[in-house]
């Protein structure tokens, strides 16, 4: 197998990692990669928004099989490129075609797909440009918090949840108004949901799907979780509230009809599906559909996977997952996310990084990185994430933060407490 790889953060060096140790695997590239990745396979320098010159990559290197890590090229349509060149046929993808990363490429989309569906979900109105004064009127007298959603993607930042009706009315106005671009132009209104939440992964062929081990990420900057939001900063798996009865609950009221969804509207869908979901009194909610892997989620959730995971996403290609088997490691694992100081803010790149070689027992996956001749350069704000095994998840977070002592570079940070709140 001839392998591409699209991406460039934890989550693609994960990946890498998984794949490269696959006997199926006969060359693995990345594009556009990091210094991590570049270890495991070849980086390459390619555009992940220009698909025909993925394409020509593709033909020339006779590819097998693309891996599409992050969601901007899935929304914008990669997987529909390539189905619709006749010379393109034999490659297989991994992601959904555009109609199905719909379910993260709007929030009103997925709203919809799930009401449809009787999916459990936080009670919501939708409000276009032209719909500013019902909005308004709709906001008056409504409990707080209230929760803002931009439809379209906006880089993680799209979800403001409001402390007042004041508070909402001001951003409606600034959202609808442009506040986001395009992707604010439809807003999603939504009742609040108070409760804890998790991450669950699942692989689909379209048809019949396998669950990946449940995680948990912890997003905002500062400890205790405080501060502003980030891409991430931590992930424990598994997660201890998430237990039998909660997951059978996940699985006949989200995942199955989910899954049952995409088969019955033929959505063109061979991926992951991210279900984030918050448990509210024991009972399962969505909070959003992503239609890939999460990340930090994935550097905790890979090394737990002991199948082969270019099997398995061959096996979805191809329409044969319901006879897989998967494998997990029962070991907890933690990672910590070390990243540029003034991140999620303004931070500096270029900063050598030092000390990788002193890690031990840990697995490094690097984020924002790039090898430069002679030494690896931060590149990014977050820039690596340390993964470590223990018997439960305290015992692996307490090696990661070892070890995140050895690894230096100016401006580090990163939070001592993932995983505090369980
Ligand atoms: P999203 O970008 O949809 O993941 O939303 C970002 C964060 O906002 C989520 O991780 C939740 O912490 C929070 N959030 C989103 N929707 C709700 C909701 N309906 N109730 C409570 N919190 C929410
Ligand atoms: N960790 C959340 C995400 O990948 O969106």
């Amino acid at each position: 197998m001839r392998v591409l790889l699209l991406g460039n953060g934890g989550r693609e060096h994960a990946f890498a990692w998984k794949i490269g140790q696959s006997p199926l695997c006969e060359k693995l590239f990345i594009a556009p990669g990091n210094a991590g990745t570049g270890q495991t396979g070849e980086n390459v320098d390619l555009s992940l928004s220009d698909f025909p010159a993925i394409a020509a990559f593709a033909l020339e290197e006779r590819i097998d099989l693309i891996v599409v890590g992050p969601e901007a090229p899935l929304v914008e349509g990669i997987v529909d490129f390539f189905r619709a060149d006749d010379r393109l046929q034999h490659i297989r993808l991994i992601g959904p075609a555009r109609q199905g990363a719909l379910l993260e490429g709007s929030k009103s989309f997925a709203k919809e797909f799930m009401q449809k569906r009787h999916i459990p979900t936080a009670a919501h109105r939708e409000f276009g440009s032209a719909q500013l004064e019902e909005g308004l009127r709709y906001l008056t007298g409504r409990k707080p918090p209230i929760v803002l959603k931009a439809d379209g993607l906006a880089a993680g930042k799209g979800v403001l949840i409001c402390g007042s009706v004041a508070e909402a009315k001001d951003e409606l106005k600034a959202m609808l108004g442009g506040k986001f671009g395009a992707a604010s132009s439809t807003v999603v209104i939504e009742e609040f949901l108070d409760g804890i939440e998790f991450s669950v992964f699942a692989l689909t062929d379209g048809q019949s799907y396998k669950l990946l081990p449940v995680a948990k990420d912890y997003k905002r900057i500062g400890e205790g979780d405080t501060g502003l939001n980030t891409g991430g900063m931590g992930a424990v798996s598994p997660v201890s509230f998430v237990d039998q009865a909660l997951m059978e609950k996940v699985e006949t009221r989200i995942v199955q009809p989910t899954i049952q969804g995409l088969s019955e509207e033929r959505m063109d869908y061979c991926g992951f599906v991210f279900f984030g979901l918050i448990s509210v009194n024991g009972d399962p909610f969505v909070i959003e559909y992503n239609c890939r892997m999460g990340d930090p989620e994935t550097e905790v959730v890979f090394p737990r996977l002991q199948s082969d995971l270019l099997q398995l996403m061959l096996d979805a290609a191809d329409g044969r997952l319901a006879d897989a088997a998967i494998e997990i490691d029962e070991r907890a694992a933690a990672t910590v996310m070390l990243v540029s100081g003034g991140y999620p803010g303004h931070y500096e790149k270029h900063k050598p990084i030092e000390g990788l070689e002193a890690v031990s027992n840990s697995l490094v996956f690097h984020a924002g990185t790039r090898q430069s001749e002679r030494q690896v350069l931060t590149n990014g704000g977050r820039v690596l994430a340390v993964t470590s095994y223990g018997h439960d998840f305290r015992a692996a977070l307490a090696n990661s933060l070892k070890n995140a002592e050895l690894v230096d570079f100016e401006g580090k940070y990163y939070r001592r407490d993932i995983g505090f709140d369980l």
